[in-house]
C-alpha cells in the first residue's frame, strides 16, 4: 500500500510554513530526498525544515557547487544538491554514506539524478510547478 500525503502550496511562505510544521516528523538519521523542476520549491522546502528544527533559515542555500552543505543544530541538516552530479561513482567521492545514520537529517535536492543508489528507505518530497506560485506537494515514503 502507498501513502501519499498531497498539499497545495499558493506560496513559498506557505511551502516553508509547510516544511516547519513536518520537520519533527523526521528522525535523526532520516533521508529526505526532494524532487521536482528547477524553482519548484525545493530549497524554500529545506529552508523551513530547518527553522522548524531549531536551525536559521538563513544559513540554508542551495549547495549547488560545494555539493553539501551542513547546518548546525541540535541535530544538524546536511544538505545536498546532485544538480550538477555527472556519475554515480561521484556518490563515493561525496561520502553520501558517511553522512547517512549519523547524527543528522539527510536531505537531497535533485536525489532522483541517483535514485537507484540512494540509501532506502527514505522519504520522497515531489513538487509539481501548477501555475506562477502554485506548487502540488506530494510526500511519501521509499520503502526499503
Ligand atoms: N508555492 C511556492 N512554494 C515554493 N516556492 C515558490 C512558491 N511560489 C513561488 N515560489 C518561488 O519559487 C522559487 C523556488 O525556489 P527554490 O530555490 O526553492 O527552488 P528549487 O526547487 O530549490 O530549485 P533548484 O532546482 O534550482 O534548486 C522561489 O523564488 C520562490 O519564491
Ligand atoms: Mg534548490
Amino acid at each position: 500500500v502507498t501513502r501519499e500525503l498531497q498539499v497545495t502550496s499558493h506560496s513559498a511562505r506557505q511551502t516553508e510554513a509547510l516544511a516547519e510544521k513536518l520537520a519533527d516528523t523526521f528522525s535523526t538519521g532520516d533521508i529526505v530526498v526532494l524532487s521536482g523542476p528547477l524553482g519548484s520549491g525545493k530549497t524554500v522546502f529545506v529552508r523551513g525544515l530547518a527553522r522548524g528544527r531549531g536551525i536559521s533559515g538563513d544559513l540554508v542555500n542551495s549547495p549547488s557547487f560545494t555539493l553539501v552543505n551542513e547546518y548546525p543544530g541540535k541535530t544538524p541538516i546536511y544538505h545536498f544538491d546532485f544538480y550538477r552530479i555527472k556519475s554515480v561513482d561521484e556518490l563515493t567521492e561525496i561520502g553520501l554514506d558517511d553522512y547517512v545514520g549519523r547524527d543528522g537529517l539527510v536531505v537531497i535536492e535533485w536525489g532522483e539524478r541517483v535514485s537507484d543508489e540512494l540509501p532506502r528507505p527514505h522519504y520522497l518530497v515531489s513538487f509539481a510547478i501548477v501555475g506562477e506560485e502554485h506548487r502540488e506537494i506530494a510526500i511519501s515514503v521509499v520503502p526499503a
